[in-house]
């Protein structure tokens, strides 16, 4: 027989502590600030999954854009995000692919119109209710990098680590046009810059998760800074919060 109660170390006791929640680093910030490239990096170099929550909205956007859906109809955009599936898999040689209700949507989930269409809808609360349970399902052993506006603030509260990165927004319009050059995709410079500024705006001044850093985020602006200096930063705040970070 057990003794009752149980003692100190005793492994019923062990077996009812509540299993501590995987680690989860954030990097939130407006668009072209780098998030996406500097997540991932970290993310591999930690070995923990990644979260790409923009491209969730993204996929939302399209998704709607697809069935018709009027991007007025708080209820039917709503009704969208509930039904669309979405699923990250990477192809054979390694690169990373996003399923919109089974279709390879990767290409045009990169399309400003796209972006705009995400920022959209992601202003509405019902929206980005629908979409809490999946990002958190992200949450999985060894640990997380989530990347968004909103993952410090709202999504991922209790995170371990949060970074907020900036650039200006002449830099972020020049960073994403010279990504879409190399796509082959021709965009104007001037437009594109036109269209960050409103997208930032409509992100940071929504009424729902608006784009801000979390007060206990380190802030890191990237104007001027290669990509190399700034994943070295991100894991230095890792690596002082505890965390023993691989070397690279
Ligand atoms: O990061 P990305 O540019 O792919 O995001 C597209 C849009 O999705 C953003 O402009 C923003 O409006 C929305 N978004 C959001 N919350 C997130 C991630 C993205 O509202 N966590």
């Amino acid at each position: 027989m057990k003794p009752w109660p149980p003692g100190p170390g005793s492994a019923i006791l062990a077996a009812m502590q509540p299993t501590p929640l995987p680690p989860v680093l954030t990097i939130d910030g407006p668009s072209g600030s780098g998030k996406g490239t500097i997540s991932r990096r970290v993310a591999e170099t930690l070995g923990w999954h990644y979260l790409d929550s923009g491209a969730l909205y993204r996929a939302v956007g399209l998704a709607a854009a697809w069935e018709g859906v009027d991007l007025d109809d708080d209820e039917a955009v709503e009704a969208c995000a509930r039904r669309t599936r979405i699923r990250f898999a990477d192809d054979a040689a390694g690169e990373p692919r996003v399923f919109v209700n089974e279709q390879d949507a990767t290409d045009e989930l990169r399309l400003e119109t796209t972006g705009a269409a995400a920022s959209s809808i992601a202003a509405k609360p019902g929206v980005r209710a629908a979409l809490v349970e999946m990002q958190h399902g992200f949450r999985q052993p060894p640990g997380l990098v989530a990347d968004g506006r909103d993952m410090g603030t709202v999504i991922f509260p209790d995170a371990a680590f949060k970074v907020f990165l900036t650039a200006s927004a002449a830099e972020r319009a020049e960073r994403r046009h010279k990504q879409l050059m190399d796509k082959g995709v021709s965009v104007n410079l001037d437009s594109l810059l036109g269209e960050i500024i409103a997208r930032d705006e409509r992100d940071a001044n929504r009424a729902v998760a608006p784009l801000r850093p979390a007060p206990e985020a380190v802030v890191i602006d990237t104007t001027g800074i290669g990509i190399e200096a700034v994943v070295a930063r991100v894991l230095a705040h890792v690596r002082e919060g505890g965390y023993p970070v691989p070397a690279r």
